[in-house]
């Protein structure tokens, strides 16, 4: 088997420089620590993670599965973005407490609000295990019975792992299975709400300027971690006490210049740097395009719904943000991906490749077919991609009523046994965030459009028969309103008193419910099975093909695509230019939240004592030796979804930001970054303390944080 000498880290893309681009794994950073130097760092690897001593990877968590987190303080303080504690602030929130109007403050410890379900995880420690997990393959030729190999080495491995009764271990795949380590972790599950600043703060800007710069969110959120009396992790007990963490950041607020060299650790969830011309081919001509036009309809419901009423935009925000958050990301990707004329970009690259392959030999038989099997396989997906999309973004993400049809289903599948204050609970969580008018909606529209794209390839004749007529709409209205899936009251009194055989018989005769149960059907039978063929094989050769770059490329440095564990990512301070003639600010201050302030934008609503402070100029030490206050800063680190909440790290390990999201004109950099373009977007440290201290006159959270001034 070709597999590689680990220590040697190649690059692709030679012609590209790379001086900010990548997500490194943090035990191979001796690759990295000399540039990283040459930028600005004053530390070393050992500093960033170390097996036996503490480091920095001991003050960074994956916060809650999808994003990250840092200890601030030595008694377990944590800090995140406030769009990663939204669940639990809302959770926590009532009429009566209204903490996303005005904002939550624990005034003492016993004030910090539990959430059961919420975890953090640190990394323990990782270890290369490529060399073990290959074991046995060096004289296989066959792919398939390589990773046949390859599966029954992980667990032996495993198995022989002695850790700690309440660490995990686990071996994840790294390149696409070119690499691999072994990855233990501990897992805290007694995490609490300490502070949040009121949405109007925390969201600001929402989703009109999310995903763009400038921007002026007072994204963070406050939480802290608790352990048992050894210090260990517990489940949640009022005896337990706050984490003492091996490391946390101290917090700078001597202030940022352009040009300074940031880090960001975290865990970044996925990329894909490496895909084929005809991946992105494919992306950008025809699944950007389909995802983002259903999202469209939906989004256009919603939008219309909240618009002048008060109660939608309560029932619909979170599913608003939550869809328009990929939607507008898709956009922007497209846009960046023109730009850079990346489907060419990667032709050329291919090109240098076969040239490689041609000329060496012995190559052409082991390498030669990966290009080509792309071609023809890609060519076969793009439809059975489409169709996968169609149905996730019509049935899985757009119809909420489809949730509902899932979860009657489990009923009558489980039949006598079901537990009916589970599933009466569902339903009801259904109903609450449900207004019948959009529902009705938004069924007709994303239904009618599904039958009308799916019409083309691979709808059946049944549903064709009942559904393509000219008054379709009218007949999925009529469906909707006589089905039992919409009646509240009857639906919920026949689960609570496990009437099952009745509620049965009903369905029986319920079309919106065959509807539903043909499309599932469909999807299960056809759909996905044909979508995961192919997408097994196209896997397959990705990852050879990323074998015959490691060689291609042997002696140049490459970093492996985002998987959810924990990578560092180094550049610098720098704002950039959008377009021409224009030049943005490497960052923000208030006076731009007052300009945005406008009545019309919901968005844009400024809460009067900010206002206040800052007519006052009242800033206290957080503000600018000129007179202003910071709110947050663009720097060029290559950082994707799951990022959110990572520490901005400066040249002396100090916490200078917390990252929350990229710029529009960098957010195809999960597939092909652009070092004049892509930005990172952060907090501000200073402008956080502000609103702690000076806003929400907590300050008393700042005794146990460090500042460095
Ligand atoms: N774009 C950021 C991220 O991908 C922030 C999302 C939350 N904010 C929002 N307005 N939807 O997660
Ligand atoms: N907002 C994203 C998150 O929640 C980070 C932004 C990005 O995708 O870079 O992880």
């Amino acid at each position: 088997m070709r597999h590689f000498q680990l220590c040697i880290l190649l690059l692709f893309w030679a012609s590209v420089s790379v001086a900010r681009e990548g997500m490194w794994v943090p035990v191979l950073l001796h690759q990295n620590i000399e540039e990283m130097h040459e930028m600005g760092f004053r530390l070393n690897v050992e500093d960033i993670y170390s097996d036996d001593n503490a480091s920095m990877k001991d003050a960074v968590v994956q916060f809650g599965g999808g994003c990250t987190g840092e200890l601030i303080s030595p008694e377990g303080l944590l800090v995140t973005n406030y769009h990663c504690g939204y669940r639990q602030i809302q959770q926590h929130s009532s009429l009566v407490n209204d903490y996303l109007t005005n904002g939550f403050w624990a005034m003492e410890r016993s004030e910090e609000l539990p959430n059961p379900g919420l975890t953090v995880t640190f990394l323990i420690r990782m270890e290369d295990v490529t060399k073990s997990v290959f074991e046995g393959t060096d004289t296989l030729e066959n792919q398939l019975e390589i990773e046949r190999i390859k599966n029954e080495n992980i667990p032996k491995i495993l198995a022989d792992v002695e850790v700690d009764s309440l660490h995990n271990k686990t071996i994840k795949p790294f390149f696409e299975g070119n690499q691999y380590f072994l990855i233990i972790t501990e897992t805290f599950k007694d995490v609490r709400l300490v502070g949040a600043p009121p949405s109007a703060i925390g969201k600001f800007g929402g989703d009109t300027d999310n995903w763009m710069w400038p921007r002026h969110t007072g994204d963070f959120s406050l939480f802290r971690i608790y352990a048992d009396k050894n210090n260990r992790p517990a489940e949640y007990s009022p005896d337990n006490v706050p984490y003492k963490p091996r490391h946390f950041f101290p917090i700078d607020i001597g202030g940022i210049s352009e040009g300074d060299f940031t880090m960001i650790f975290g865990f970044p969830g996925r990329t894909s740097e490496y895909l084929p011309s005809d991946a992105i081919e494919m992306i950008l001509e025809h699944r950007n395009p389909n995802r983002i036009s259903i999202r469209d309809i939906k989004l256009d419901i919603l939008r219309k719904a909240m618009e002048n009423n008060a109660e939608n935009r309560i029932k619909y925000a979170a599913k608003y943000a939550s869809t328009s958050n990929a939607w507008k990301k898709w956009q922007g990707e497209i846009n960046g991906l023109r730009r850079l004329n990346a489907v060419e970009r990667k032709r050329q690259n291919e090109a240098l490749y076969l040239e490689w392959v041609k000329t060496n030999n012995s190559k052409t038989e082991e390498y030669g077919h990966i290009l080509p099997m792309f071609d023809s396989l890609y060519t076969l997906f793009e439809p059975r991609q489409q169709a996968y999309d169609l149905y996730t973004e019509t049935w899985y993400r757009g119809i909420d009523l489809y949730r509902l049809f899932s979860v009657i289903q489990s009923i009558i599948n489980t039949a006598d046994e079901f537990d009916t204050a589970y599933y009466t609970e569902e339903i009801q969580n259904h109903f609450k965030d449900c207004s019948f008018d959009v529902d009705r909606k938004l069924f007709t529209e994303l239904c009618g459009n599904y039958f009308q794209q799916a019409s083309k390839n691979f709808l059946t004749q049944a549903l064709k028969n009942l559904f393509l007529s000219d008054n379709t709409s009218k007949k999925l209205e009529r469906i909707y309103d006589q089905s039992i899936l919409t009646d509240t009251t009857a639906l919920l009194s026949l689960v609570r008193n496990a009437k099952i055989k009745r509620l049965g018989n009903k369905l029986k005769r319920d079309k919106l419910y065959q509807l539903m149960k043909i499309v599932s059907e469909q999807y299960n039978g056809v759909i996905y099975p044909d979508y995961y063929d192919t997408k097994e094989a196209i896997d397959q050769n990705q990852q050879q093909y990323i074998t015959a770059l490691f060689e291609m490329n042997r002696g140049k440095r490459m970093y492996p695509d985002a998987n959810f564990t924990l990578r560092v990512s180094y550049g610098k301070i720098e704002g950039y230019t959008p377009r021409d003639a224009v030049i943005y600010n490497h960052y923000t201050t208030i006076k731009g939240i007052m300009e945005k302030d406008n009545p019309e934008i919901y968005d844009y609503n400024v809460s009067d004592k900010l206002e206040q402070l800052y007519k006052e100029n009242d800033f206290g030490i957080y503000g600018k030796a000129d007179g202003t206050m910071p709110v947050c800063f663009t720097a060029s680190n290559h950082t994707t979804g799951g990022n959110s909440g990572s520490p901005v790290i400066d040249a002396n390990g100090n916490l200078i930001g917390i990252n929350f999201d990229r710029c529009w004109e960098g957010t195809m950099s999960d597939m092909m970054f652009d070092p004049d373009k892509c930005r990172n977007i952060a907090l501000d440290m200073r402008y956080m303390l502000f609103i702690i201290d000076k806003f929400a006159d907590a300050g008393y959270l700042l005794e146990e944080m460090k500042l460095i001034k």
